[in-house]
This record gives C-alpha cells, sequence and structure tokens, in this order.
C-alpha cells in the first residue's frame, strides 16, 4: 500500500513595518501570497503561510516618541489592526511573526554570535549616509545630492563604531547560485538587475547601530542593536522554530518555496539574506519574487500627499472577494499597475456583476423555469456542447500553468474567458426556445447541465482569489452538502456537478455599483446627466402632460403562453382597468395582490395578446433586476402623483 508523500509549500509576505497603518500596496502583496497559499492548498500541499511584523528600528522608535508612546505600546496597537485587516481581506496565513517576540530574538542573537564566532562579521567605525525610513546604509556616491536613491527623502550622515558582516566574500558563491538556479530570481528582469548590481561590487555590510535602542541587542557587545534587516529577514526562519527544540516546522518547511516581496525590497532579499544564510551554513530559499508596485494616477502614494487608500474603507464599499479581485486581476504580476475607485467599479460592473453575477442569475433562474427546479439529465452532445466541455478542461490546465508561473492576473483572466463562453453558449443555445418543444427536453437537459457544470468549473477556479464566492454559489445552485463537487480534484474530469441539485435563486452575488449614487453620498456632487445617458431636457409642461394616478390592484393572472406577461385589474376608486404588465419573471400573482402602485392613467389603450391595456404600471428596472413603484403611505386611490 503506497502512501503518497504529501508535497509542502512554504510562502511569505514581507513583516511589514508597524510605522503607520497598511494600505492597498501591502494589501495587494499579502492578497497575492493568500491566493497561492489557498491554490496549493486545493491541490493538496501542505502549506505554511506567513506573515508579521517588523517592529523594530530607528524610525519606529521615532515615530513613537512623535505619538507620546513607547514603542511597544506603538506597535502593539497597529499590529492589532494588522491582523484586523489580513481578517477583513480573509488572509489565510497559517502563522504571524512579530520580531518583538522572544522566540524571534533569540534566533537573531544565535545567528549574529555564530557569524562573528566564523569571524564573518568584525568591528568597525562606520561613516556614512543613512536613510531611515527605509533603514538602509548608502555610500557617498549612492545617496547622491543627500537623497535616499530609493525613496528620494533626505538621509543623515552618520558616524558610529559597528559591526560589519563581510558580504564582499560571498559575491561569487551568490553569482554562481544565481547562475545555476534561474528560478531564484524572479522575474527575470528582476534577475538581471540583482545581477548587473552585485557584479559592481558588493561592500561589507553595516550590521549594528548604536544610536537608538529599540532592537535586538548584540549578544555580546549591549550598547549594539542589530541592523533592521538582519533582525527582519531572519523572522522566515524564527518563525519556523530554527535552532530550538521544536524545529518540526523548519525541517518540515525549510527551504521557503516562495519569498513575495514587493520589487522596493528584492535587493534585501537576493543579496543580503541569501548572504547570511551562507555565511551561517543555512540551505538558501528556492525563490525571491519581486511584484510591481501600485500606483495612484498622481503617482506614489504617501502620507504627506494625504492619498493613502485604506482597504478596510473599500472592504466596507464594495466587499471583499470584489477587492481581492480587484487587485489580482488589475495588476499584472512583476509590472507596475494603477489602482483608481472608477477601475476598482468598472470591473466590479463589468467582470463581476454582468459576466460573473449574471451568469449565475440566468443559469438559476432558466433551471428554475424550465426544469422544475433541479439541474436535469444531459442529454446527447452536440459540437457546441463538446466545445463547451473542452474549452472548461483546457481552462483548467491553463489556470494551473499561470498559477505555476505565479501569474495570477493572466490565471484570472483565463476563467473569465470560459465565464465568457459559457455566457455566449447560452446565447448560442438559447434555452429558452428549446423550453417551448417537449420534443426538446433531451437537448435541454444537455445545455442546461452544461451550463450549470461550466459555471462550476469557474467557480471553483475562482476560489483562491475570492474565498467568498464559492459557497454563495453553491448555496445559489442548492450545492452546499456536495463537498467532492466544490474540489479542485473534481475539475479534472467533467461532469462533477450532481444531477438533481436544487437551485435556491438569491441575491445577485455581485450587485452593480451606482457610481453616481456613491459619489453622491460622497461628496454631494453628481454629474449625472453624462454618467446616467439622460434623455433630453423636458419642461414641466410636458410632464403635466402624464397622468400618474394610485391604484391598487385587485386581480393578478398569468396570460397564458407567454413567460412575461401578467394581467392585472386595478381600482383607482372611481373605476377599475385592465392592465398588461411585463413582470412575471419579478412577481406572482399572488405577492401582487392589494399592492398600492402608480399607473401611467392616460395612456393610449394597446392590445396584447388579445388583451386590451388601459395604462402602464410604473416599475424602476436594471438588468435583470426590477422592483413597482410603490406607496410608503396610504393614499386614497386615484389620487394625481407628481
Ligand atoms: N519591513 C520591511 C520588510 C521586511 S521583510 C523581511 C518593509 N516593510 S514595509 O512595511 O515598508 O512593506 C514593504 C512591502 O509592502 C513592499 O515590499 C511591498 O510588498 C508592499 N508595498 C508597499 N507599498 C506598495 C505599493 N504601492 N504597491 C505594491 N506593494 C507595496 O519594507
Amino acid at each position: 500500500m503506497g502512501i503518497e508523500q504529501q508535497k509542502n509549500f512554504y510562502i511569505t509576505t514581507p513583516i511589514y513595518y508597524p510605522s503607520d497603518n497598511l494600505h492597498i500596496g501591502h494589501a495587494y502583496t499579502t492578497v497575492a501570497a493568500d491566493s497561492m497559499a489557498r491554490y496549493k492548498r486545493m491541490k493538496g500541499y501542505d502549506v505554511h503561510f506567513l506573515t508579521g511584523s517588523d517592529d523594530h528600528g530607528q524610525k519606529i522608535e521615532r515615530s513613537a516618541k512623535a505619538a507620546g508612546k513607547t514603542p511597544k505600546e506603538y506597535v502593539d496597537e497597529i499590529v492589532d489592526g494588522f491582523k484586523h485587516l489580513w481578517k477583513e481581506l480573509k488572509i489565510s496565513n497559517d502563522d504571524f511573526i512579530r520580531t518583538i517576540e522572544g522566540r524571534h530574538v533569540k534566533v537573531v542573537q544565535d545567528i549574529f554570535t555564530r557569524i562573528y564566532d566564523r569571524g564573518d562579521i568584525y568591528k568597525a567605525e562606520y561613516e556614512g549616509w543613512y536613510c531611515t525610513p527605509c533603514e538602509t546604509f548608502w555610500t557617498k556616491r549612492q545617496a547622491e545630492e543627500e537623497l535616499c536613491p530609493d525613496c528620494q527623502r533626505p538621509v543623515e550622515l552618520i558616524k558610529e563604531e559597528s559591526y560589519f558582516f563581510k558580504m564582499s566574500n560571498y559575491q561569487d558563491r551568490l553569482l554562481e547560485h544565481i547562475k545555476n538556479n534561474p528560478d531564484f530570481i524572479q522575474p527575470e528582469s528582476r534577475r538581471n538587475e540583482m545581477v548587473s548590481f552585485i557584479k559592481n561590487g558588493l561592500e561589507d555590510l553595516c550590521v549594528s547601530r548604536t544610536t537608538f535602542s529599540w532592537g535586538i541587542p548584540v549578544p555580546f557587545d549591549e550598547g549594539h542593536v542589530v541592523y533592521v534587516w538582519v533582525d527582519a529577514l531572519t523572522n522566515y526562519i524564527s518563525a519556523l522554530g530554527y535552532g530550538s527544540e521544536d524545529d518540526e516546522k523548519f525541517k518540515k518547511y525549510w527551504p521557503a518555496d516562495m519569498h513575495l516581496v514587493g520589487k522596493d525590497i528584492v535587493r534585501f532579499h537576493t543579496i543580503i539574506w541569501p548572504t547570511l544564510l551562507m555565511a551561517a551554513g543555512i540551505e538558501l530559499p528556492k525563490q525571491i519574487f519581486g511584484h510591481g508596485w501600485i500606483l495612484l494616477e498622481e503617482g506614489k502614494m504617501s502620507k504627506s500627499k494625504g492619498n493613502v487608500v485604506d482597504p478596510l474603507v473599500l472592504i466596507d464599499k464594495y466587499g471583499v472577494d470584489a477587492v481581492r479581485y480587484f487587485l489580482i486581476r488589475e495588476m499584472s504580476i512583476g509590472a507596475d499597475g494603477h489602482y483608481s475607485e472608477d477601475s476598482l467599479v468598472e470591473r466590479i460592473n463589468i467582470d463581476l456583476a454582468n459576466d460573473f453575477g449574471n451568469l449565475v442569475s440566468r443559469s438559476t433562474a432558466m433551471i428554475n423555469k424550465f426544469a422544475q427546479g433541479k439541474v436535469p439529465k444531459p442529454g446527447g452532445e452536440h459540437t457546441v456542447d463538446r466545445e463547451l466541455k473542452s474549452f472548461a478542461v483546457e481552462t483548467v490546465a491553463s489556470v494551473e500553468e499561470f498559477m505555476d508561473d505565479f501569474e495570477l492576473s493572466n490565471a484570472l483572466q483565463a476563467v473569465w474567458k470560459l465565464v465568457n463562453l459559457t455566457n455566449k453558449y447560452i446565447e448560442d443555445t438559447a434555452p429558452w426556445g428549446l423550453a417551448k418543444d417537449p420534443e426538446q427536453k433531451d437537448r435541454l437537459g444537455t445545455v442546461l447541465y452544461y451550463m450549470v457544470e461550466a459555471l462550476r468549473v469557474c467557480t471553483v477556479l475562482c476560489g483562491p482569489f475570492m474565498p467568498d464566492l464559492p459557497a454563495k454559489v453553491w448555496a445559489q445552485l442548492g450545492m452546499e452538502d456536495m463537498k467532492e463537487a466544490h474540489t479542485w480534484e473534481s475539475l479534472q474530469n467533467w461532469g462533477g456537478l450532481p444531477v438533481g441539485a436544487k437551485i435556491n435563486r438569491g441575491d445577485p452575488i455581485f450587485p452593480r455599483i451606482d457610481i453616481d449614487e456613491i459619489s453622491e453620498k460622497e461628496d454631494g456632487k453628481v454629474e449625472t446627466a453624462e454618467k446616467l445617458k439622460l434623455k433630453d431636457e423636458i419642461t414641466i409642461e410636458d410632464f403635466m402632460k402624464l397622468d400618474l394616478r394610485v391604484a391598487e390592484i385587485v386581480k393578478a393572472e398569468k396570460i397564458e403562453k407567454t413567460d412575461k406577461l401578467l394581467e392585472l385589474e386595478v381600482d383607482l376608486g372611481v373605476e377599475k382597468r385592465t392592465l398588461v404588465a411585463g413582470i412575471a419573471e419579478h412577481y406572482t400573482p399572488q405577492e401582487l395582490l392589494g399592492k398600492k402602485i402608480v399607473i401611467v392613467a392616460n395612456l393610449k389603450p394597446a392590445k396584447l395578446r388579445g388583451v386590451t391595456s388601459k395604462g402602464m404600471l410604473l416599475a424602476a428596472s436594471e438588468g435583470e433586476n426590477l422592483g413597482l413603484i410603490t406607496l410608503d403611505r396610504d393614499i386614497p386611490l386615484g389620487a394625481g402623483v407628481r
């Protein structure tokens, strides 16, 4: 009996500085790592997903002082905020490491001592430039005009006794490693940048500071604290219990499969981290992946510009799945991307509400209408069905390929091709036409089954990116308990959708966002005419030509052989009238009885399906949604409306 060995997958995000609250840039890194972690779990890997906080450093010490708090008080509060944000974003991290924790401090001190004992750390005088916001040392040549080459803020001249790490000793070994392991630095453009940086020559790295104290003390020289980047990078192994009695996780998950970081800190991860590990005699991680930055139209986000985008506000407004979808879909991994609220709303309205949401609502509506609310048995297959089926199978394979290359946006794009093909399949096969002909029952069965099966495939594929989505779709398809059909494995074969699932239509999964409504709420000014595509302006006299009246629905019946039409009798107080209304897909006759509505009473009568309609009721509609205009007070029947 062969027991298949479970594959492990260890993925990390940077540990973020608790100098301030996090913004959508940080959220992007963490959501990207989370999507990968969820995908690997679905693929059967034993995943360990780590994030955390980089609590120490001069910048934090200064921020705390400015806020009148101790550094510990200051970071504790902000780190609570990180944890809250990750919970709201449905981040599935297995651990959260803080660099002030004992399990971390011990490992940093041990490694520092070990490298010192080996002779790769020595004491000397440091004189040079330091960027406190980036916690980075620069040479005079690098810090041209006394500005940090990374963030363009002023650097400080420092002169202090320090410990140095002989990074230069490891230059050749590092280049050799990068050459022999093409996946070590990804994407390729970042690898090339790093290789030329290293070839320019590595200098020894200053690894301790004496001018502040909010850090880990050098164990054999207490006036010094360990340089914050050496402290920070070590989190990736301290969190696994490296060097402790309980080092099970280290044995299991190290070397890490992927350190995901933003392009700003690729250098620290691909030069300082591997050379430190070499000096400490520890295996190197398999891959460092450097993604691009989220920029605003006006450039970088910054607190001083006051344009920092808070992910919590977006989640509250648009929902977690939509925010996650946007971040991943909009950012082509590796490259910089742009954020604007308009582009977020556009993605929600087009990709989510229109493409995906519509597929769910029309599929469930059709099964309800044409198959008594249960997923029917498929009959024989036509070419169009075979095409949908093979495209779905190909989509699963291409999503897997994209995920393996960490091309998350492309993976989602591939899923959306299937969503759109399924929508097209519905148009092409026109189930509403098949439903009219009893001889086409088998054909209708195939079409409805294939439609929902493709929807099931899309839903499973979306799971790593939008954690709340699958449960919502399963609820509407009546598949909550059919766990086997929720798995990635079930995508290997077409037909995982059980026949007989009982549809349970619900609210739209992704409601459309009305930009005007939102901006009206926010700043009270709406340029409605342009955004709503209003009709030509009319005068009050034009409006007064309409005779709008309050009426009560007293009788309602479906008009035979139609899907949409209802025959209504309405009471105007002094007379009763017959109206024909196209609302049968939205209201049952029963629920209309007694409703007080508004009708256009002076509309020229028209004959519809043999019934003369004397007037028209008013309803609001958008896409699949429709609601009658009713009264919120008791007003006598026949009263005028203006
Ligand atoms: N504490 C260090 C990391 C130590 S890791 C051992 C640090 N922290 S940070 O809070 O400044 O976070 C930097 C990371 O946040 C970036 O590498 C990136 O992952 C993410 N981002 C910050 N701003 C970003 C954008 N505007 N766009 C995308 N990601 C961004 O550096």
